[in-house]
Order: C-alpha cells, then sequence, then structure tokens
C-alpha cells in the first residue's frame, strides 16, 4: 500500500552520527533540499559513544604516508590502498573543517592538538575531546550545526525499504515513524539520492559496545534493495570492554585504546603482563592482535577476564584526561585509580557493509553509504583505531560532492517519477521483538571472537530455524509479528546475522578480526580477497 505521507527532497540521510550529519551539512551547503531522518533522536547513535578519538596525520614530523602504512597493516592484507590513500590524505583537512563546524578537540599546553596513541599507530594522531569523550563532542557540535543551518530533520523515523524507478534507480525510501505529528506512521522520502548513514550491526551479539539502535538497519535495507555487501565476516571485538559478568548482555561500557595509548598495562590476575613479547607494540599492537592475545591468556587460565592496570596514572590524570571511562568503571563498583581495571573483548565495529566505490556509491544507482554500515575498503580484514570517526567525514564530504555534481549536471530532482510507484512487495516475515536475544545468543555462542566450522553451522542452523518459522506462520496462517521497531530490528538482525555467518563459514582461514580455531593460518593464495554478498531482491 502506498505510504500515508509522504515529502519530497533532493537527498535523505538515513542516520545521523558523524557520517550522516556531515554529509547532510555539506549537501545542504550544496544547495540541495537535504532531509535526515534517524531512527531515534539525532545523537543517539555510537558517534556519541566514540572515546579515543579521529586519528589523522597533524602532528610534527607524521604523515599521510605513515597513517596509510599503519593502515595497511591493521587491515591484514584486504584494505583498498587507493580507498585508505584518499582518508589519509584528505583526513587532516576533513578534521580542520570539522574544528571550524564547530567541535572543540583537547589542545596542548602550546597551543596545538593533543595527540594520543592507540593500537596499531606507531605515532601519536589521535585527536580528542573532553578527555575521552570525542564522539559526544562531535555529535553536540554537528547536531547543533544542522539545527543552526535549518536542515530538516525526522526523529524515531526507522527506514524501511529503498523505494526505485522502472530503470532500477534510487527514489527515495519509505520510514515508520512513531511520536512525530504530522510524519506519524508509514511514510516516504522521494529523493533520487538515498545516503545510507545508518551505523553498525554490533546488537547482532549479547555484549557490545554499540548502543541498541545498531540493528544492521542500513545494511539489511541494502541487501533487501539488491546492493553488493562486502567482508561482513570481519567483525570487530573491542579488546579492553569493562567487564561486569559473563552473563552481561546489550552495550558494556568501553574502556579506550587511548587508556593504554598513554601507557597502561593489560595484566594477568598475577599481575604479568603478557601481551609483552607477543608482538613489538605490546598492548599497542593492532586491535586483533591484542584481542587474541587475551582471549587466548584467558583460555590457558579458563579465566573470564584479564585486567588494565593503570593505577599508576594517578588521581588527577584519571579525572582529567578520562573523566567518561573513570565515571563507568566507578558506577559499576571499580576504581581504576585503586585497582586494576577488570576487561575482556566484546563486539565494537562492523569492518565490513554496504560495498561502495572512492564516492560512496553502492552498486544501485544513487544509492550511497557512508561510515560504519558502508564498506569502502579502507579498513580491510581489521579497522586501525580511530579511523572510523575519519572515515565517516572524510567520505561523507565526498558523497555530498558526488550527489552536488550529479544535480548539477543532469537535475537529480526530475528523475524521481510523480507519484512514485510503490511496489508490491510479497509480505515480510517479521520476527517478534524477543527473537532478537535468541539470536544475540545464537551468534555470540556460534560466531563471536573464536570461530570453527562446527560453531558457524550450528549458528547457521538455528538462524535458518527462526527464519523458516516465521516464514511458516507467515505462508501458513497469514500471521506475521505487528510492524514496529522493535519487530523491524530483530528481523534486520537476522537477515545480517544469516549473512554474516555464511561469509564466516566460507572464509576458510584466519585474517585481521576473524579467527578461525580450525583454520588458524591466514592463507594469501586462496584468501586475499573479499566475499561479497548480494541478495535477490524477490526473495524473502
Ligand atoms: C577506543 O577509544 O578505544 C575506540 C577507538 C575506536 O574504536 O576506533
Amino acid at each position: 500500500p502506498a505510504p500515508g505521507w509522504s515529502i519530497d527532497a533532493d537527498v535523505v540521510v538515513v542516520g545521523s552520527g558523524v557520517a550522516g550529519l556531515t554529509a547532510a551539512l555539506r549537501c545542504e551547503a550544496a544547495g540541495l533540499t537535504t532531509v535526515v531522518v534517524t531512527k531515534a533522536r539525532l545523537d543517539d547513535g555510537s558517534t556519541r559513544w566514540a572515546q579515543g578519538g579521529i586519528a589523522a596525520a597533524l602532528g610534527e614530523g607524521d604523515t599521510p604516508e605513515q597513517h596509510l602504512g599503519d593502515t595497511l597493516v591493521a587491515g591484514a592484507g584486504l584494505c583498498d590502498e587507493e580507498a585508505v590513500r584518499i582518508l589519509v590524505t584528505e583526513g587532516p583537512d576533513a578534521v580542520r573543517r570539522l574544528i571550524e563546524t564547530g567541535a572543540h578537540f583537547d589542545e596542548s599546553e602550546e597551543g596545538g592538538l593533543e595527540l594520543t596513541r592507540e593500537g596499531g599507530h606507531h605515532r601519536r594522531r589521535i585527536a580528542h575531546a573532553g578527555g575521552d569523550a570525542t564522539g559526544a563532542e562531535i555529535s553536540r557540535a554537528l547536531v547543533e550545526a544542522v539545527r543552526a543551518r535549518g536542515v530538516r530533520t525526522i526523529e524515531n523515523a526507522l527506514v524501511l525499504d529503498l523505494l526505485t524507478d522502472a530503470e532500477g534507480r534510487t527514489a527515495g525510501v519509505t520510514l515508520h515513524v512513531m511520536g512525530e505529528g504530522q510524519h506519524d506512521g508509514v511514510g516516504a522520502v522521494h529523493a533520487p539520492a538515498v545516503v545510507l548513514a545508518t551505523g553498525g550491526m554490533g546488537q547482532v551479539f549479547s555484549a557490545t559496545t554499540n548502543p541498541s539502535v545498531s540493528t544492521g538497519d542500513g545494511v539489511a535495507l541494502a541487501l533487501r534493495a539488491g546492493a553488493e555487501v562486502s567482508d561482513l565476516e570481519f567483525v570487530q571485538f573491542h579488546p579492553t570492554v569493562l567487564f561486569l559478568g559473563a552473563d552481561a548482555e546489550g552495550q558494556q561500557p568501553l574502556v579506550s585504546e587511548a587508556v593504554r595509548g598513554e601507557g597502561a598495562h593489560l595484566v594477568d590476575a598475577d599481575g604479568v603482563r603478557f601481551m609483552v613479547g607477543q608482538h613489538e607494540l605490546a598492548e599497542l599492537a593492532p586491535r586483533d592482535i591484542v584481542a587474541k592475545g587475551i582471549m587466548r591468556r584467558m583460555q590457558e587460565q579458563d579465566a573470564e577476564h584479564m585486567f588494565l592496570d593503570a593505577r599508576h596514572f594517578g588521581a588527577d590524570m584519571w579525572e582529567h584526561r578520562f573523566p567518561t571511562i573513570l565515571a563507568a568503571c566507578r558506577a559499576n563498583g571499580i576504581d581504576p585509580v585503586h585497582e586494576p581495571i577488570p576487561i575482556a573483548p566484546a563486539a565494537h565495529y562492523a569492518s565490513g557493509g554496504v560495498r561502495t566505490d572512492s564516492h560512496g556509491r553502492t552498486t544501485v544507482p544513487g544509492l550511497y553509504a557512508c561510515g560504519e554500515v558502508a564498506c569502502t575498503g579502507v579498513h580491510g580484514a581489521n579497522r586501525l583505531a580511530s579511523n572510523s570517526l575519519l572515515e565517516g567525514l572524510v567520505y561523507a564530504e565526498r558523497i555530498a560532492a558526488d550527489i552536488a555534481a550529479s544535480h548539477a549536471a543532469d537535475g537529480l530532482h526530475t528523475r524521481v517519477p510523480h507519484p512514485v510507484p510503490y511496489p508490491e512487495v510479497p509480505a515480510h516475515p517479521l520476527l517478534a521483538p524477543e527473537d532478537r536475544f535468541a539470536i544475540q545468543r545464537i551468534m555470540t555462542d556460534g560466531a563471536g571472537v573464536l570461530r570453527s566450522a562446527e560453531s558457524l553451522t550450528r549458528a547457521a542452523e538455528q538462524l535458518q530455524r527462526l527464519h523458516a518459522d516465521a516464514r511458516e506462520a507467515l505462508d501458513e496462517n497469514g500471521k506475521t509479528a505487528e510492524p514496529g521497531v522493535d519487530t523491524w530490528e530483530a528481523t534486520n538482525l537476522l537477515c545480517v546475522a544469516r549473512v554474516l555467518v555464511a561469509a564466516a563459514l566460507l572464509r576458510e582461514e584466519t585474517r585481521g578480526c576473524h579467527w578461525r580455531e580450525d583454520r588458524p593460518e591466514r592463507d594469501d593464495d586462496s584468501w586475499r580477497r573479499h566475499i561479497v554478498v548480494r541478495l535477490n531482491p524477490d526473495r524473502t
């Protein structure tokens, strides 16, 4: 059925983190009528939770070439070098423009940006704000700029599907909106350019650093629309997440890499620094190596967690440099000034996503992807710490430039047919909200930081059963869960989980953050390549 309301725009941006809001601001500045739609409030995505900072070759003696080198090493042979080169060369100016937009970064006593280190970086090149509240400051600045410049926004708007014209070109999106007055219910934004900036899918696992809104909506939409998705098997597990118990679920407090960058030690229960001798950078090795080092030690000692010891920072440094982490630890009964912090790896970042070229274009004309939802090729098999905010910035600017250029060249707006044809979509089997927890358990057990053919096959079968049950209920009794945010989120999670598991099963090697216990070696002969998935959109 046709949506109950619709609005027209030149561009609709889906999502409101660093990628989405930067794209929206640049599109608006280029004179394009822009609408931002976002599932919850404007600042509810992952950007707000980013701690460590934003990486760019801004320090004395640092160069984009060195940043490139560190990124390629972390990416374990699968980065697209051209995409990384764009990131690191355009990065420093993109950060300067972010500062001009209103973000305040911490400065050193000499007056320049204060830069820290994180895993995999051979230089101090991470700019930060409010000590360890970088994402919150970036989000604040961008939300304020979007409001000040009058960019139209619709909150509480869950994106459903892509609209396309008869030639398969993007014509907008459908949305389910709640509590936003004139735009309540199912509606549509018609636009010839759609920018997906919906963030990640960390909620596909039981314990994650991601907020509850990170449910893979953009990747699921892109798959349903027939776009290509790549590298989904490369889920990054952050090494140091505050350990709140083996059965802790949902969003867990992050303990930034920057804590190690400033000299904290990873130790076991006996106080032994187990990363020393494993890698030349010890605790500051790339993230996959540190996460594996921690998991290995946990297995050897049959321990549920390891520790991060930063007592030597002292109270002053903790309070000034890491106030967010200090508060999160204390809220959970741990005082890092006086005791080591219990930590364990948890799901953190999707290195893969909707496949794009170097202008953020996906394989569906008019559909762009940016930020964590995208796979531009910059992260390869393992993202380098603090490259994600930078990727969001740099590629959002490139997308806005590309949309503006196409608009100037062929008057994008005239391409959206009126009325937009609403396709007869086959009824979609929606999952019940509580299926979300079943998916998370299946994924954590079978496709978590340690994987094998056996665990992945089990996960694939369990996920297939959930899908088959929902399909059967629809086909036999016409029954499906009531459409709403919870049911769509569970359905999207299942969609991305199935593709993730299939890719992880296919990749019979260990590389970057994909760790197969049954295939412990990296296999460059067979696997120095990407797994690209495209679903048949007629099948649900
Ligand atoms: C952190 O602060 O450790 C997170 C940095 C990142 O994920 O890039």
